[in-house]
């Protein structure tokens, strides 16, 4: 149907999902397609990993445990499309189109960019992948005419330089493209266990809950985490407002329970480890579900995945080709 609310997202294929995935995106993928005014496209963005991870089997087995993710967390390929953004070679066309369109300053003062190179030794010169990975960005979304774009708010610039593009390229050519809006209300960051940064990368194994973690893992990885400083003894008062753990209750918990529990904190009366097995069984209750579904998922072959993102990309090829398509009649340079 024609007036249906375009929603895409992509993640990086740069290895197992986790829990800041989930809160911070996945959740909202599977909320999103469930509405039936929504047409959502959800894709794994393996040419964006290209810039920084280069193991070419690590890439591909990434791809298929983020699918099986997607899938696990409740997304229906009937009603979500799922595809792999290799399989789609009309984006890197429409990049090329962008990229004609995009200031250079305005790639080199992107947080990305600028982050990436300065992770560089002085002698490294980033790659040019870095520097136009908001383009190929803005190809991805432009390319399904996304009306919204549910993505964290490190993301948020990219989003914000695409909605740039497009309006340029509809100045400039005709109008084309819908300006793309990000969620309302969403930037939530699910912190590191350790208690420095968000959970992701930059804590690999320890600080990081992955969606396929067992119950005792889960486990261990809790009662271990950080929790306010301040709080040394059982006897000590705590603060949850500097509680690592209190932030993932407000993510995890029902309302009543979160004020028990920021009383009980505030008060000494219940102690980190109660506190912490309370979370540990939300999170299992909320990773069991996706531990049943991984499992007759896993049973049914690697093929059953395979043919989703083949079918998922065979769905998506056919709107983005339409799209390339006439992008490149009003630019001027169409197949002839
Ligand atoms: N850059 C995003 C990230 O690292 C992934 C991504 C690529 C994406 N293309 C996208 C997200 C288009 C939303 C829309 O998380």
């Amino acid at each position: 149907m024609e007036d249906k609310k375009v929603i895409l997202s992509g993640i990086r294929a740069t290895g197992q999902l986790h829990l800041g995935n989930y809160i911070g995106a996945l959740r909202f993928f599977v909320e999103l397609a469930k509405n039936p005014g929504n047409k959502c496209f959800y894709f794994i963005a393996n040419l964006h990993t290209l810039t920084t991870h280069t193991d070419p089997e690590l890439l591909k087995k990434s791809l298929h445990g983020i699918v099986l993710d997607f899938l696990s967390a409740g997304l229906n390929p009937e009603t979500a499309t799922i595809y792999a953004q290799s399989s789609i070679p009309e984006i890197t066309e429409l990049t090329w189109l962008l990229s004609c369109l995009t200031p250079v300053n305005n790639l080199m003062t992107m947080p990305h960019y600028k982050e990436k190179g300065a992770n560089l030794g002085k002698a490294e010169s980033p790659n040019a992948g870095l520097l136009t990975y908001p383009v190929l960005m803005a190809a991805d979304i432009l390319a399904v005419k996304a009306n919204l774009v549910p993505v964290g708010q490190d993301q948020h610039p990219h989003v914000e330089m695409t909605r740039e593009l497009a309006r340029r390229f509809n100045l400039r050519y005709g109008q084309l493209f819908p300006l793309p809006d990000l969620l309302e209300g969403e930037g939530i960051r699910l912190p590191g266990l350790t208690g420095h940064g968000k959970m992701g990368k930059s804590e690999e194994g320890r600080g990081v809950v992955y969606l396929t973690d067992s119950p005792q893992i889960v486990k261990g990885k809790i009662r271990k985490a950080a929790t306010d400083p301040q709080r040394r003894t059982r006897k000590d008062p705590g603060d949850p407002q500097i509680c690592n753990i209190f932030t993932f209750h407000t993510l995890f918990s029902a309302p009543e329970e979160i004020g028990q529990l920021s009383e009980g904190c505030r008060t000494a009366k219940i102690g980190c480890i109660a506190c912490k097995d309370i979370l540990i069984g939300h999170i299992n209750e909320v990773l069991g579900v996706m531990r049943i579904r991984r499992q007759e998922l896993e049973g049914k072959g690697k093929w059953f995945v395979d043919e989703i993102i083949h079918q998922g990309g065979i769905r998506a090829r056919e709107v983005i080709q339409q799209t390339v398509q006439e992008a490149k009649e009003l630019v001027g340079v169409p197949s002839y």
